[in-house]
């Protein structure tokens, strides 16, 4: 039996050895150690020594790039950024330090975490003429399809940014599409209630300003409520990152082809709105609006248990957490906290989650399958109770998901081993055969 070996084994002395019974030849793949996490497995000389590609739709066993920015344990619950826990952030960090620390990879020091805010703050207008490019849509658009349209067009406006090649250039595009992900997401809302565009305030910090340009009106003075300006700031903490999920694995992989950055974050923003990633916050609204009471639970979940009904109970599962999401643990208390902050007492919404929650955790059908709270089952509410048209909803996690996305991106452009994204597949269509002319076709 032939043994043939990778040319280039990884930084381990262990191998997996894959056997092809048809020929009786042996493949061993190096198995690559991460600082946390299952090792994998190396098959980048696969087809090329084999003649095979895996198979794996939906990659729910493949790894498609090395990073050190985000970890992930689904089976415990756990979420870190850069090695720091996700509830450690969202309770003692804010939005901009967590920005800095996926940018570069280390919390700022006070001179540095002043330097950025600053620079995220001189970098939260837009130029004037996207006024104008907002006005050619309908007044009743989805935002997102606002947004996807309007970061894309950032391209056409930020040319001195677009060399991908140039650190320098990398940075200021990454600084600029956090600092103006914000007002984009203002103006998008402002544009659909008919109301005039708000410009940023300097003297705001991230989320005081994305309040003031989303609910101020020149005619009075708005004064933002710092209970929902630290509320806002926690979402967008809860959401910056969350290693490679569809919408990021979308940035990277545009990205990867050297398109730029503005572009690639549309490509990311267009795979966030689905209702299986970042539209479930949206989703789950409409779901708890349609229950309407904590005496319809049972036969919603009923309806969700039913294998020939589609629906789900949005809000729950996950591809990576077969355990509670731990931004969904930090949510459910901070939804407690910030409706008595803001004096409600009674939020239907809220009772009905809760009980449905309680049901679906208790029932076999969740149990069986891992399904837990996911982060979009409690946000809703919370940004409900905030005033956020849920039309928003899914926006803020763009706004807030963009650090992630460029983060990212920068980590792939900057990594040398770096190559075009380029899956195969099985194929499974016509084998070859004439053409046929039209005149003989039946
Ligand atoms: N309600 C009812 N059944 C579910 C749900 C759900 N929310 N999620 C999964 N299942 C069932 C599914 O029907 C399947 O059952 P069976 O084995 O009998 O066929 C099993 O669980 C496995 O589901 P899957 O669809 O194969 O798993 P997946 O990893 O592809 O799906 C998911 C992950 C997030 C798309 C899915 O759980 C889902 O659709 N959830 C609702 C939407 C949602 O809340 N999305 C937000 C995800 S978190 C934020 C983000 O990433 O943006």
């Amino acid at each position: 039996m032939t043994q043939k070996k990778a040319a280039d084994p990884a930084a381990t002395n262990e191998y997996v050895t894959l056997t092809d019974h048809s020929t009786g030849e042996n493949y061993d793949f190096p198995l690559m150690p991460g600082t946390v996490g299952p090792k994998v497995i190396d098959v980048r000389s696969l087809y090329g020594r084999s003649g095979h590609f895996t198979f794996d739709p939906g990659y729910t066993s493949t790894g498609s790039c090395e990073s050190k920015i985000t970890y992930i344990d689904g089976e415990v619950g756990v979420l870190m950024h850069r090695g720091y826990k996700i509830e450690d952030l969202a309770e003692h960090s804010d939005f901009m330090e967590v920005c800095y620390l996926l940018l570069n990879g280390e919390l700022p020091n006070a001179r540095e975490k002043a330097e950025f805010e600053d620079t995220i703050t001189h970098h939260t207008m837009v130029h004037e003429q996207i006024n104008y490019f907002f006005r050619g849509f309908r007044r009743d658009a989805h935002p997102m399809a606002v947004m996807v349209a309007t970061v894309g067009a950032l391209s056409a406006f930020y040319h001195d940014s677009l060399d991908i090649n140039d650190p320098r250039q990398r940075m200021i595009t990454s600084h600029r599409l956090v600092a103006k992900m914000p007002t984009l997401a203002a103006m998008a809302y402002k544009y659909s209630v008919g109301q005039p565009f708000v410009y940023p305030r300097n003297d705001l910090n991230y989320a005081e300003n994305f309040l003031h340009m989303m609910y101020s009106v020149p005619a009075e003075q708005y004064k933002v409520n710092p209970v929902l300006a630290r509320a806002m700031d926690r979402i967008f903490i809860l959401h910056a990152d969350h290693e490679q999920n569809a919408s990021t694995s979308t940035v990277r992989l545009a990205g990867s082809t050297g398109a730029n950055p503005f572009a690639s974050v549309a490509a990311g923003i267009s795979s966030l709105w689905g209702p299986a990633h970042g539209g479930a916050n949206e989703a789950v609204l409409k779901m708890l609006e349609e229950i309407g009471s904590v005496d319809n639970i049972r036969s919603f979940i009923k309806q969700v248990k039913d294998t020939n009904d589609d629906v789900r109970l949005m809000g729950f599962g996950h591809r990576v957490y077969k355990n509670y999401d731990p931004r969904a643990k930090v949510l459910q208390k901070n939804c407690h906290e910030v409706l008595d902050a803001l004096g409600i007492k009674h939020e239907p919404l809220l009772e009905i989650a809760v009980e449905l929650e309680k049901i679906a955790l208790d029932d076999e059908y969740f149990i069986k399958r891992k399904l837990f709270p996911n982060v979009d089952f409690y946000s809703g509410i919370i940004l409900k109770a905030m005033n956020i048209p849920t039309s928003m909803f899914t926006v803020l996690f763009a706004v807030a998901r963009t650090v992630g996305w460029i983060a990212q991106w920068k980590e792939m452009i900057e990594d040398p081993s770096q190559k075009l994204g380029r899956p195969r597949q099985l194929y499974t269509g016509p084998t070859e055969r004439p053409y046929i002319p039209l005149h003989k076709r039946r």
